[in-house]
């Protein structure tokens, strides 16, 4: 209730902080144990925090302590950047959406390596979104801004994220195409680590024809994962007008059908041979297991953290594990796909 007097700007700050100073003041009992392994990582629960949260790497013991499955940390770009002016995060509480156009703001990878380092030992497999610069134009630059950043934290991900969806970054989105992802993973699979798995982060705002490109492009470049999805350019009709009428990318419930049914269409089409974290809307374990029977075996969650704070991951998982219970099912494993 304090940090929502706070503007939405000053209380993300505030709650990084908190949980960068203060990390044992969130702690968490009796998480529920929900083991997960996907492309050799051994997981403790499927539930992880979604990027955007924390996008320096600064708050990461804080956020173990709440009981995330992993962590995604990012958007980092290669050079500091500031990002779009403030007021740049909205909130209408009485959808539980937010409205964000951060814009990548960014200590720069040398930072975020260095409060990495600092941090020491984590328990819990780290996953490191990157993005690019705002000012790097040009295809070639662009690649070599992924690379940059790739080599400057290899030895501290479990896995990497490009993030080719965010709306808040001019022409960031045409990385989308075929051509240009293709040159992309290419371009990165020449000097990239393989034994660290490459997932792409696409929008929930792509059609079937952009799907099946994107997939076709995975599979050929050896690409391992997918995150589904990023935030939203669409705006529902039910949402409050002048709330609506900010730009930016739209999270929280509208977001969750669009990312389930992408799931769905992204592992029918794949075969279920790439793995894929489903985010979107997930504010329960019911949401949860939707994201998986439509083919996820990882789930994140955002804006629901933001409107609920920490107790939402241990209801999450709480509630999962009393759905797997009551249905017999023993493992994540039997229930990843099968709406699909
Ligand atoms: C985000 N998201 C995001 N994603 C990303 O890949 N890099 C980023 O830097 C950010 N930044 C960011 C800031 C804010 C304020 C929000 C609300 C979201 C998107 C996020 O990771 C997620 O994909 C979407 O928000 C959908 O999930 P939820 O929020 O509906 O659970």
């Amino acid at each position: 209730p304090i940090i929502f007097k706070l503007p939405p700007d000053t209380a993300h700050s505030f709650a990084v902080k908190s949980l960068k100073y203060f990390p044992f003041a969130f702690n968490q009992k009796d998480i529920p144990e929900i083991p997960v392994e996907i492309l050799n990582i051994k997981f403790k629960n499927p539930l992880g925090l979604a990027a955007g949260f924390d996008k320096d790497a600064e708050a990461v013991r804080g956020l173990t302590n709440i009981g995330f499955g992993f962590l995604e940390l990012g958007t980092v770009t290669p050079k500091p950047q500031t990002g779009n002016p403030k007021p740049r995060i909205f909130r209408d509480k009485d959808s539980l959406s937010i409205i964000n156009r951060m814009g990548f703001p960014s200590t720069g990878v040398q930072s975020f390596r260095k409060n990495l380092i600092n941090t020491g030992n984590v328990n819990v497999p780290i996953g490191i979104n990157m993005g690019k610069n705002k000012q790097t134009t040009g295809i070639e630059n662009i690649c070599k801004d992924y690379q940059q950043s790739m080599q400057e934290v290899a030895d501290l991900a479990d896995y990497f994220v490009i993030n080719i969806s965010s709306p808040n970054t001019p022409n960031l989105r045409d990385l989308q195409s075929y051509e240009l992802l293709r040159e992309l993973l290419e371009f990165l699979n020449v000097s990239r680590d393989k034994s660290i798995p490459l997932f792409v982060k696409i929008a929930p705002d792509l059609n079937d024809e952009e799907i099946e490109d994107i997939a076709e492009v995975i599979v050929n470049t050896a690409c391992d994962g997918v995150v589904i999805s990023n935030t939203t350019t669409s705006r529902p009709d039910t949402l409050d007008a002048e709330f609506s009428k900010e730009q930016g990318g739209l999270s929280g419930p509208f977001v969750k059908d669009k990312s389930t049914n992408m799931i769905a269409k992204f592992y029918k089409i794949t075969n279920s041979n790439t793995p894929i974290i489903g985010v979107g809307g997930v504010s329960s374990g019911e949401d949860m297991l939707q994201k998986m029977r439509a083919g996820a075996s990882l789930v994140q969650i955002y804006t629901s953290f933001i409107f609920h704070g920490p107790v939402i991951v241990k209801k999450i998982l709480t509630e999962f594990l009393q759905i797997m219970e009551k249905n017999n099912i023993k493992s994540c494993q039997d229930i990843i796909g099968i709406d699909s």
